[in-house]
Order: structure tokens, then C-alpha cells, then sequence
């Protein structure tokens, strides 16, 4: 079996001065993103449709921002630069998970079925495309170049999953596969 180990002081040391911005910052791994970045020193700009922290320094910058919304994305990377000139990595945390099966067939008043809801792929997939999209855009054209670009997969990125088809679709879409085509940019 075999087994990873990290030295967290090692990693903590190499964030320091660092410019980050964060998705999906107000829960879950997204919020984790945004305290240990900023445990280590790294100004961090953070995203998300709300803030459930209010204003917490300097270091740390809340900017509303739906990923779905090109605009809010937008702003998000400007008030980054504006604020630190650069942007070092990025966190893509912004996400949801399945909440219904769409192949349930559903009715509208007229008996008709319905279409089908597209919020997971709208989020999960496109709106973290746009995420890469910006990251990448600002990585080429910051002096000096580069960049590092997190994106969270799942379980469901390599297997399947009964009732999670667009879930799986789109964790998988944004998995290996996708990021070995990006190696040339
Ligand atoms: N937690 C896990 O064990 C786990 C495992 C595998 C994959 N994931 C995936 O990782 C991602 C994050 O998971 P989590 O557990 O931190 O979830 P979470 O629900 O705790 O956090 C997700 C955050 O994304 C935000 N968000 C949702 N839609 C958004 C939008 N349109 N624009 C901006 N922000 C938006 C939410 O407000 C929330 O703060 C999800 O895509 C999830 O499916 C999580």
C-alpha cells in the first residue's frame, strides 16, 4: 500500500507573498482553500454567491461572484489584480452535487415533460471552464508568466455513479483527460 505524506510546514513556507484566488470560498473545501492559503502568509481572493464571514482583514478579499456569471467571474480576477498586480494560483472549489436524477420524468401542467434542469453542468462544468478560461488568460499575459490552476474532481471523475449522470459528466469532463489537452497552452 502505499502511502503520501505531507510536510505541512514545508508547504505552508512556500505560500507565503503568494496571490490566490479561490472559488466556492464561503463552505466546504472551498473555505479549507481560503484559511490555509491565508495561514500561510498568501493574500487570497475569494468568490462566492454569498459571504458568511464578513470582513476578514486585509490579506483576505471576498468578492461576490456566481462562476455561472461571465461578469461576476470577471470581477472577481480584476479586483485580484487591481488589488495585488498578479494572480499565482486558483482554487476552483465553486460546485453542487446531484440533487435530483434528470432521466425521473417530470410533467408540466399541460402533461408535457419537462426539460430537463442543466444547473450542474451550467456550475460543475461551464461555469469552472470560465474559471480556467480566466485563470489561464491571466497567467500568460502577468509578468513574469504562469501560474497553477486547482480544479476539484471526485470520485465520480473516474467511475460511475447511479442517478449522477450530468454530475459524472461534468466531474469527469474537467478530470485528467481534459488537463492533459491543456498541457501545450
Ligand atoms: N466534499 C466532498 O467530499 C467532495 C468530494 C468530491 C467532490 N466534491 C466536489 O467539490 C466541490 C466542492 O465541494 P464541497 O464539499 O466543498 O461543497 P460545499 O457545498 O461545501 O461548497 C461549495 C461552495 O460552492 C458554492 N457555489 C455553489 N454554486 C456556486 C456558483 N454558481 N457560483 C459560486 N459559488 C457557488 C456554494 O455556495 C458553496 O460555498 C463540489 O463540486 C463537490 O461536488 C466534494
Amino acid at each position: 500500500m502505499s502511502e503520501l505524506l505531507f510536510d505541512d510546514a514545508q508547504l505552508l513556507a512556500q505560500l507565503k507573498g503568494k496571490v490566490v484566488v479561490v472559488t466556492g470560498g464561503n463552505s466546504g473545501i472551498g473555505r479549507a482553500c481560503v484559511e490555509y492559503y491565508a495561514s500561510g502568509g498568501a493574500k487570497v481572493v475569494w468568490g462566492d454567491l454569498k459571504n458568511s464571514f464578513g470582513d476578514e482583514g486585509s490579506d483576505i478579499t471576498f468578492s461576490r461572484c456566481d462562476i455561472t456569471n461571465w461578469a461576476e467571474q470577471v470581477r472577481l480576477f480584476k479586483t485580484t489584480i487591481e488589488k495585488y498586480g498578479r494572480v499565482d494560483s486558483v482554487v476552483a472549489c465553486a460546485g453542487i452535487g446531484e440533487p435530483y436524477d434528470i432521466f425521473t420524468d417530470e410533467f408540466d401542467e399541460s402533461g408535457e415533460l419537462r426539460e430537463p434542469k442543466s444547473a450542474v453542468i451550467d456550475i460543475d462544468l461551464t461555469g469552472t471552464i470560465k474559471t480556467l478560461k480566466l485563470a489561464l488568460h491571466y497567467f500568460k499575459t502577468q509578468s513574469p508568466q504562469g501560474g497553477d490552476i486547482s480544479m476539484i474532481g471526485s470520485l465520480a471523475s473516474y467511475r460511475g455513479t447511479p442517478g449522477l449522470y450530468t454530475y459524472c459528466g461534468s466531474v469527469s469532463a474537467i478530470g485528467d483527460h481534459a488537463c492533459e489537452s491543456l498541457q501545450s497552452r
